[in-house]
């Protein structure tokens, strides 16, 4: 047995040490230094000056309103200048654009350039600003976000780090203000660290990211969180008729895995609120389409990202302890990698589904509505008040909409407003799919209960009519992420690469949960 199981590695492609972290981020920021001041500490690298299209704000930070003009600053949103000084930190003009439309995601975006246009400062400063409806806190909250996802790289596999790090963030307030801002500044830490946690799986290459790898690094996050974790191997999967993921992982040479999360609040957090919430999400580490082979292009060589929607249900759910988040939140991740041999699962095979359901696979590239399938079953069956599942489903989804907004379908219209109203917050924006059930015949088969494909449109909306099969007529919604989880241009604090696109979304879909009503 310890032949074969040696043999097996000895064949892997790539060595990857047995104590490679596939999370350097939570470290990272265990160094980071966060404070709260009364002015710009000695030894600052770089400070933000917030500006506005009046150009208020210059003159009180000893900028020349007109040099700045001069320059061609206008305060635009996002606009930076860097103000040369003799000695001491450099001065940054950050624009905010018009005062009385600035909102949270407006000083996001002003972190973000500003932590861009000093990326080679590792110690930098923000005056906390008062600006249109956003309170001290809040602006804070901004800050911290925007400067720490602005600034995220994923360098563990470099030889040498090609960026500089953020070591230190001021936040000068005034003392009033500063037990506040303190608190702002904490949510922004741990949310942008969830989304950091969730680009850091996403980036990691797939022989690093195996099924099982991705349990373990779960199993160690769980445990440093709070959460209990209960992981499926192989062998539990066969034993519940786990035949989605299991057909999925049949040409896998890794095993794979069922990751279960519970996050239980504390029985004093005293909100009364107390909803259950479950989520689900694909976590397939590496898609290559199974024996439906992709093309070996630019879209495939993203696939390794293909369990972002795992990465952002387990960074999500890492910080609601600290958030001290008053629902209980379940998370089902269902990680296989999807790779063609002559054990895999074959057009035309049928699998059934954790219940019973049978499916006829007619394309094995479209595994995740097949993993998902277990995963939402197995959800159902703890009668959540709702199921919201994010899976980096479709293609037709991305085409649709582009890098920059996710698919969001559901059953529920309150669910599906609560999700929007997350992503508002976290600025991931959201746009609603119908579920057209005219559409729910182009999934009928002549074998099976239904098949894993429909017609050659409306992929997007096809594909959540098949999860929607799986979920007991519960309240639930659906995030299509496979457009938003990458993107190859740096936008403010979206940085090239994986974006961890959901993390923040779901933390605060759960924080603001309320178990939906629906009309009778
Ligand atoms: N993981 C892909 C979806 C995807 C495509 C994500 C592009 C990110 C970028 C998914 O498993 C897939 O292959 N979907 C197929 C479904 C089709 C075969 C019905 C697709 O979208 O082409
Ligand atoms: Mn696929
Ligand atoms: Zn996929």
């Amino acid at each position: 047995m310890a032949m074969v199981a040696d043999r097996a590695a000895q064949r892997r492609a790539v060595a990857v040490p047995d104590d490679f972290d596939p999370a350097p981020s939570i470290q990272r920021l265990r160094s980071l230094e966060i404070s709260v001041v009364d002015d710009v500490p000695p030894g600052t690298d770089a400070i933000a000056i917030p500006v506005d299209t009046s150009g208020s704000g210059a003159n009180a930070a000893g900028l020349d309103e007109a040099t700045l003009a001069s320059l061609g600053f206008e305060g635009k949103p996002g606009q930076t200048q860097v103000v040369a000084t003799g000695e001491g930190p450099i001065r940054v003009a950050v624009g905010v654009g018009t005062r009385a439309l600035v909102n949270p995601a407006a000083i996001r975006d002003a972190a973000a350039a500003f932590a861009l246009a000093a990326r080679r400062q590792a110690r930098l400063a923000v005056r906390v600003p008062r600006l249109g409806t956003v309170d001290p806190p809040m602006a804070a909250q901004m800050i911290v976000e925007g400067i720490l996802l602005a600034r995220y790289t994923y360098d563990p596999l470099k030889t040498e780090p090609t960026t500089t790090a953020v070591a230190s963030i001021a936040l000068v307030a005034e003392p009033e203000d500063q037990a506040d801002v303190n608190a702002g500044s904490r949510r922004g830490r741990l949310l942008a660290g969830a989304t950091m946690l969730s680009r850091d799986l996403a980036n990691t290459p797939p022989a690093y990211l195996t099924a099982p790898r991705l349990a373990d690094v779960a199993t160690r996050i769980a445990g440093d969180t709070g959460l209990a974790i209960e992981v499926l191997d192989q062998a539990d999967l066969r034993a519940l008729g786990c035949g989605g993921i299991l057909g999925v992982n049949g040409g896998s040479a890794e095993d794979a895995r069922l990751v279960e999360l519970t996050y239980t609040p504390r029985q004093d957090n005293g909100t009364g609120k107390g909803g259950r919430l479950a989520l689900v999400a694909k976590g397939i580490t590496y898609d290559s389409g199974g024996i439906s082979l992709k093309p070996s292009d630019a879209v495939h060589a993203t696939m390794k990202n293909d369990m972002s929607g795992a990465g952002a249900v387990l960074a999500a759910m890492s910080v609601l302890g600290e958030l001290d988040c008053p629902t209980t939140v379940t998370g089902y991740l269902s990680c296989t990698d999807n790779v063609p041999s002559g054990t895999a699962l074959k057009l035309g095979d049928v699998i059934t589904i954790h219940g019973g359901k049978t499916v006829e696979v007619l394309n094995t590239d479209a595994e995740g509505r097949l993993v998902m399938a277990d995963a939402l079953v197995l959800a159902t069956e703890a009668k959540p008040d709702a199921i919201v599942d994010i899976a980096t489903l479709t293609g037709a989804t991305m085409r649709a909409l582009g890098t920059r907004i996710a698919g969001v379908f559901g059953n529920d219209d309150g669910l599906v407003e609560q999700v929007e109203a997350a992503a508002e917050l976290t600025d991931e924006p959201t746009w609603r799919f119908p579920l057209e059930k005219s559409y729910r015949r182009q999934l009928d088969s002549d074998v099976a209960d239904i098949s894993n494909i429909g017609g050659p449109n409306a992929g997007g909306i096809t594909a959540a009519l098949f999860l929607e099969e799986f979920v007991g007529g519960l309240p639930w919604a659906h995030l299509d992420i496979a457009g938003t989880s990458q993107t190859d241009v740096v936008e403010s604090w979206r940085v090239k690469g994986c974006s961890g696109f959901g993390a923040r979304l779901l933390a605060e879909l759960a924080l603001a949960f309320e178990p939906p009503t629906r009309p009778a």
